[in-house]
């Protein structure tokens, strides 16, 4: 069950190539005390993967990849508004939108056709359309992975943030996610904050239905399937900058959008703007692309090696913070580094 130098090419969306120095599928809760038994044995670095969607692998991997299948999806009715829902977090994400959406139990439309599993939407607080993961999270059950202990985390304890939650900070590395329960709702509850989203609907009707299909189109019609062409989603984060530092821009750029949290608070600027004003959509280093339908995502469009995506991504957040004076923070997760959390 644990196999030795495994090819990852196919197991990451980027596609890039990496060796695995162990790799074991974890389908049940017995391969699963017996990969942590391994690993804490041999003191190795430990990667826990699910779908492979946020992952950029830039060397062979010296230690064993957990991928966590595992799958399950049961639910209780609360009362007449909600209705809990437990996922196992090796469930694959889209699936486990449109099951919702079929059973009638609503909240997650808005988050369609993200790639990636359900385990690995607590950790980055996956959102899309005006709606995060986080806000319908109720509780994450995870296991210690140097104990073995179980444990249910509720929301607060998740601390989530915009991509963002404990699972990148105090937890990160320590804890594998096993299943996640949402509180969802039984009646439609549409969320139309997002003006895409918005417009798009604006001579249909604003059912669940009705969102779900528009979000998969305008996802379809921007971001690269990465079943076609290797990428990761949003590669970097949407930057905050403070009321001054926004004003200061938009001066000399008068078009800059801005999404103020309060009037006269933080401001969020979409990084695809400050990457495609600086001349970066649609170019190319090496096999790997700035796509040309969306600056914020990177893909692997001739065989890019991790090389050739590392030095892109350098290259345009040096040119955002000549230009702009912001620094652009990554969205997906770089191995290495990685903590080796047996020694
Ligand atoms: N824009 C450009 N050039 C582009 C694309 C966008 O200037 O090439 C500007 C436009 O002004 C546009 C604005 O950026 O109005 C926002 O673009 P978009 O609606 O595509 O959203 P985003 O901010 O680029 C975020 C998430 C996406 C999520 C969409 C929709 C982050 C890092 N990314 O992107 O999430 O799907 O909003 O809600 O927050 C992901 O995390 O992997 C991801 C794809």
């Amino acid at each position: 069950m644990i196999r030795e130098n495994v090819d990852l090419q196919a197991l990451n969306t980027f596609g890039l190539k990496a060796l695995a120095r162990y790799f074991c599928r974890v389908d049940s809760e017995a391969r699963l005390s017996q990969a942590l038994d391994f690993a804490r044995e041999h003191k190795l670095p430990l990667l826990l993967m699910g779908g492979g969607s946020n992952l950029l692998l830039r060397e062979n991997f010296p230690g064993l990849v957990m991928q966590v299948a595992l799958r399950g999806i049961t639910h209780t009715l609360q009362d007449e508004r909600s209705v809990r829902v437990h996922a196992a977090s090796g469930e694959n994400w889209h699936d486990f939108v449109q099951h919702c959406l079929s059973q009638g139990w609503y909240g997650l439309e808005n988050l369609a056709l993200i790639p990636g599993s359900v385990g690995a939407a607590p950790i980055q607080n996956i959102g899309a359309y005006g709606v995060e993961a986080g806000d319908l999270i109720e509780c994450v059950d995870v296991v210690d992975i140097r104990t073995g202990e179980r444990q249910t985390l509720n929301h607060e304890q998740c601390a989530f943030g915009y991509r963002d939650s404990v699972f990148k900070h105090s937890l990160r590395g320590r804890k594998l996610i096993l299943g996640v329960t949402f509180r969802l709702w039984r009646t439609p509850q549409p969320n139309l904050r997002y003006a895409v989203l918005a417009q798009a609907l604006s001579d249909k009707g604003a059912g669940p239905q009705e969102i779900f299909d528009a979000v998969c189109a305008i996802r379809r019609s921007k971001l690269p399937d990465p079943a076609v062409l290797g990428n990761a989603g949003s590669f970097f984060k949407n930057p905050v900058l403070s009321a001054e530092h926004y004003a200061r821009l938009q001066q000399t750029n008068p078009d800059i959008p801005g999404f103020p949290s309060d009037a006269g608070g933080p401001v969020k600027v979409p990084a695809a703007w400050l990457i495609e004003k600086a001349g970066w959509k649609g170019r190319s280093h090496g096999g790997a692309a700035v796509y040309e339908k969306q600056a914020l995502v990177l893909v692997n469009r001739d065989h890019a090696s991790a090389r050739d995506v590392v030095e892109l991504a350098q290259q345009i957040m040096t040119s955002v913070q000549q230009q702009f004076g912001v620094a652009l923070e990554p969205e997906v997760q770089w191995v290495p580094p990685f903590e080796p959390p047996f020694l």
